[in-house]
């Protein structure tokens, strides 16, 4: 038992040690523009997206009654395409303050077509998806409301 043990345990770090190998090789490998780089390095790990949204803060605990404002925002203007929980037109929504930054949400609830067109990120999604999301015209005010909705799921 021990012995299988073992293996299983040996075979799964070899795994992963072949995947990060592999990704390492594939960053070095990747004929990137240098100002791509550049661009890259002036503003590691924070993609802002493009958009009317250049800087925000979040306080330090939800407000929940914007959250509220916020939720119902959401259930009139996005529903069509958003399921929580699940992937329907668009993605699921669940989490994704933990995956983008605040800015960038609201950037891509106040001009997807801007986003799809100029932020990798969002490129990516649509080519994903397939179908562009609509701009549902929503005020900076509206958008931050949604947002402080999605710090609460
Ligand atoms: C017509 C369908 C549609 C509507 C309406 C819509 N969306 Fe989307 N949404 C999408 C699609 C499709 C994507 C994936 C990107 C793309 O294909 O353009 C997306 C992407 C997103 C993303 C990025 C998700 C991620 O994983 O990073 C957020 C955030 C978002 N939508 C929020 C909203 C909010 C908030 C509303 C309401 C104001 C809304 N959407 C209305 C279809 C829609």
């Amino acid at each position: 038992m021990k012995t299988i043990n073992l293996i299983v345990a040996i075979a799964t770090l070899s795994l992963f040690a072949s995947c990060g190998g592999g990704d390492s090789t594939q960053e070095a490998g990747t004929a990137a523009p240098e100002s791509m780089v550049k661009k890259e390095a002036a503003a590691p790990g924070k993609d802002l997206g493009v958009g009317p949204i250049k800087s925000g803060s979040l306080g330090e605990t939800v407000d929940e009654a914007l959250a509220k404002t916020g939720m119902e925002t959401f259930e009139a203007k996005c529903t069509a395409c958003h399921k929580m929980g699940k992937r329907f037109v668009g993605p699921d929504l669940t989490g994704v303050v933990s995956r983008r930054e605040p800015e960038w949400i609201m950037n891509m609830i106040l001009d997807p077509e801007l986003m799809v067109k100029e932020n990798e990120a969002a490129k990516q999604l649509l080519m994903e998806y397939s179908a562009p999301m609509a701009n549902q015209n929503l005020t900076e005010e509206e958008a931050r409301g949604i947002l402080e909705y999605f710090r609460t799921l």
